[in-house]
């Protein structure tokens, strides 16, 4: 499946190739003072996944104008805490339902290109039967799946963490699909105040590389999340100076390692001071941070930027993403939103059949500021009081990302277990340490 004859355009991988054994001398002697004449080594050529077309065609697709991605990813985990923010259980009929009321508002399409699932999802049906990847086909959005297995200590450094999940990706990225998946999600985190060590930034640029190289050989657009955490209280510069330290590595091996540039899709943080910095950034200034950092770092053949929310309420996130998009940018800058896109959502839907409507219309509600705020046309105007509170976090959550990150892997390294707890959880898959802000 994964080899044809297409051989990739990547001019940065093929750079890089070029840079370190394109020559060779001819010769018996290289020690001779006698300049020997270089010829050109003809390298085993680099073959381009066979779905190199398709995952071009998919990225497009995803980075389409004033669409963005509803993320719902979340592990069994993290939506049962979601599921108790209102009060219900963590069954699977719970979160099959919650997920249903996602996926089937109608008109969702006009908004949303892409959605993320978490396996249970990708699996699963309505109540009435209907797959939930042919819902979201029926509308035009391409379904995502999410392919981490969480986060896990990562031995040697400043109590940090690295990803897992490469071990059998390859095969269950071909599952995936198969059962109708297009694109693929690896989250793994930065934390600033830990560090970052070198050894982390490097940990996870590689992870995500080898990640986003065993995607595309499967036909999965991979979405590359080196979320930098926003726990902290250092000012806006200091997290622009590691944004741009850790997009230099990923970019670097994700060149290393072959990968198509116009076949994924990045998901990065936006650079704003660090939750606990005494100033509190503009959409402006923001947007300037974020977009000099993306200027300097991303190579222009990247289809889409989709920002991930991190904390942020929902009316902050999409100020931000307006921001970004008051002049033309290289690259479709646009959303993959989990709890900028969902918190109104809940809070109208209370587990409630009959309110299950009016969450669709909040749903819709924020799904079309955003794309609004991707084509730079948003204003804040009449927007409800409740969508520019912060992401509450829900009960058992800890206050600050990066902390309960901290938290998790300290209390389990302390009690000399695996890494098996909450979303970081090797077999929960969840995207654990994202949590809500409460800023
Ligand atoms: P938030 O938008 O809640 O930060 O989540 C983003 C994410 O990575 C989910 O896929």
């Amino acid at each position: 499946m994964a080899t044809t004859s297409l051989v990739k355009l990547n001019a940065a991988s093929s750079n890089w190739i070029g840079q370190h054994s394109f020559t060779q001398r001819t010769g018996s002697s290289s020690s001779s003072s006698v300049a020997f004449p270089t010829r050109r080594v003809s390298l085993p050529v680099v073959r381009a996944s066979s779905y190199v077309d398709e995952l071009v065609q998919t990225a497009k697709t995803i980075a389409s104008p004033g669409r963005g991605i509803l993320a719902i990813d979340e592990s069994n985990a993290t939506c049962g805490k979601r599921l108790a923010s209102i009060g219900l259980d963590n069954t699977e009929a719970n979160r099959q339902a919650y997920r249903q009321l996602l996926l089937t508002t109608p008109g969702l399409g006009e908004y949303i290109s892409g959605s993320i699932l978490f396996e249970e999802t990708l699996y699963q049906s309505t109540t009435n039967g209907k797959k939930f990847v042919d819902c979201l086909r029926e509308q035009n959005i391409v379904p995502g799946i999410k392919v981490d297995k969480g986060l896990s200590p990562l031995p040697g450094s400043n109590n940090e963490s690295w990803c897992q999940g490469l071990d059998g990706l390859a095969s269950r990225s071909a599952e995936y699909y198969q059962q109708g998946a297009r694109f693929a999600k690896w989250r793994t985190v930065v934390s600033i105040p830990c560090g970052p060590s070198a050894l982390a930034v490097k940990e996870a640029a590689w992870g995500l590389a080898r990640y986003a190289a065993v995607s595309q050989d499967n036909g999965l657009v991979p979405i590359v999340e080196p979320e930098i955490l926003l726990d902290g209280d250092h000012p806006i510069e200091r997290t622009l100076e590691v944004a741009e330290r850790v997009w230099a590595e990923v970019f670097f091996y994700l060149a290393q390692n072959n990968v198509v540039f116009e076949g994924i899709l990045l998901k990065p943080s936006m650079v704003t001071p660090g939750a606990e910095h005494k100033e509190k950034a503009s959409p402006e200034s923001i947007a300037k941070h974020t977009l000099q950092m993306l200027r300097r770092r991303v190579p222009p053949a990247v289809p889409g930027i989709m920002f991930l929310s991190g904390g942020q309420s929902e009316v902050e996130a999409t100020l931000n993403l307006n921001a970004m998009n008051q002049s033309p940018n290289p690259w479709h800058v646009s959303f993959s939103y989990a709890r900028a896109l969902q918190n109104s959502v809940l809070k109208t839907w209370q587990g409630h059949p009959e309110n299950a409507e009016a969450a669709q219309k909040a749903l819709l509600v924020r799904a079309k500021a955003n794309s609004l705020a991707q084509l730079g046309r948003y204003s804040a105007e009449g927007e409800d009081e409740e969508a520019k509170k912060a992401a509450a976090p829900a009960p058992g959550e800890g206050k600050g990302k990066g902390v309960w990150a901290v938290m998790v892997v300290v209390a389990i390294v302390g009690a000399g277990k695996g890494y098996g707890g909450g979303d970081g959880g090797s077999n929960s898959g969840g995207y654990g340490g994202k949590k809500g802000k409460g800023k």
